[in-house]
């Protein structure tokens, strides 16, 4: 079977490497010299390679699982020397898009195979043996399908993956993830609970209580709604919550949401978000956005209690 050599030790290629490690799938890692996770990777018994060593280059199917903005280069420095036909798998479609490689490296099989989770849970789901779901895209795959499909289904069971892959295009994967990271689990989310716990304490219940209403029990109504399905999650809630639930609905869910939720989509659709992409500093909002929760009365609550070991 097509060994696949993970390009990258971060949050994605970690599980990656270790599901197929343990599924006894054939991987290796490949990381750029002098690299810091080079130990970690070799301490959990994965074969490491460095990026540009000549062993590095023998491999048919390679995933790009280092941060998108970081693939141009990659693929700068190393594309030219990679065998004609070998396979670049991507978890996200993003770089490709914006940089057309399928073009520039026409002689590469570029691949979009994406789990449809952060990579701390494809590890955990995977020991939990839970559910988890992926996507691919062979739209730009030369050659016949079955022999490459055969393989990412192969791929897909050994990483965990248990529905699915599904079908996409690299656009739409690339659409429907920014989406739902700025309209619902990256926004909306988090900063409605944080917004909702602020209110209760402010109107003086104890932080540990509105810590529970707010955060901790949206995992485990999240985790429900998600086993059992829409309507069978809205017959499992009391009374009271099915009538408050359609009280904030009413409340919540305005036209205004509806219309300010579309033009996310719109300006993903028409590049606005890319621009805005190009002229922001990561790191300089990575700083903002730690701080903002850093201080946060939510994120001490969470501190206070996650210290605790209980009666
Ligand atoms: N984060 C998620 O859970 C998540 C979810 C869905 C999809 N994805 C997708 O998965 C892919 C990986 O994302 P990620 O968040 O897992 O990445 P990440 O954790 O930020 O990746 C860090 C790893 O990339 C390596 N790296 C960084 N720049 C590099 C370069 N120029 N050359 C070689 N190696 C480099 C780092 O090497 P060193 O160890 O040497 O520093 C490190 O091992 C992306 O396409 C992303 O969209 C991620």
């Amino acid at each position: 079977m097509m060994r696949l050599t993970i390009i990258g030790f971060g949050n994605q290629a970690k599980s990656w490497a270790l599901n197929l490690k343990d599924s006894g799938f054939p991987v290796r890692v490949a990381l750029r010299p002098g690299s810091s996770s080079c130990k970690a990777a070799a301490a959990s018994g994965l074969d490491v390679v460095e990026i540009g060593s000549a062993g590095f280059y023998n491999d048919g199917a390679y995933a790009l699982l280092t941060p998108d903005l970081a693939h141009a280069e990659f693929l700068e420095a190393e594309a030219p020397r990679l065998a004609p036909g070998s396979v670049i798998l991507y978890a996200h479609g993003f770089s490709l898009l914006n940089h057309r490689f399928q073009t520039r490296y026409s002689h590469l099989q570029h691949v979009l195979f994406a789990p449809k989770s952060i990579g701390s849970e494809l590890r955990r789901q995977y020991q939990l043996q839970g559910k988890l779901g992926a996507v691919y895209s062979l739209e730009h795959f030369r050659g016949p399908a079955a022999e490459i499909e055969a393989w990412l289904r192969r791929l897909a069971r050994a990483l965990g993956i248990n529905m699915g892959p599904f079908a996409t295009s690299f656009e739409r994967e690339t659409r429907a993830d920014l989406y739902s990271e700025q309209g619902l689990l990256c926004s909306l989310v988090p900063y409605a609970a944080g917004e909702m716990f602020s209110h209760l304490v402010d109107s003086g219940a104890e932080p540990e209580l509105a810590y529970f209403e707010c955060w901790h029990e949206l995992k485990l109504i999240v985790d429900a709604m998600v086993d059992k399905g829409p309507e069978a999650f809205f017959d499992l809630i009391s009374p009271n919550a099915l009538v408050g639930s359609e009280k904030g609905y009413q409340r919540l869910i305005t036209e205004d949401f509806r219309s300010r939720l579309r033009s996310l989509l719109a300006e993903i659709q028409d590049g606005t978000f890319n621009r805005e992409l190009e002229n922001t500093s990561v790191e300089e909002i990575r700083r903002r956005i730690r701080d903002r929760w850093h201080q946060s009365p939510l994120q001490q609550t969470f501190n206070t209690i996650n210290r605790q070991d209980g009666p």
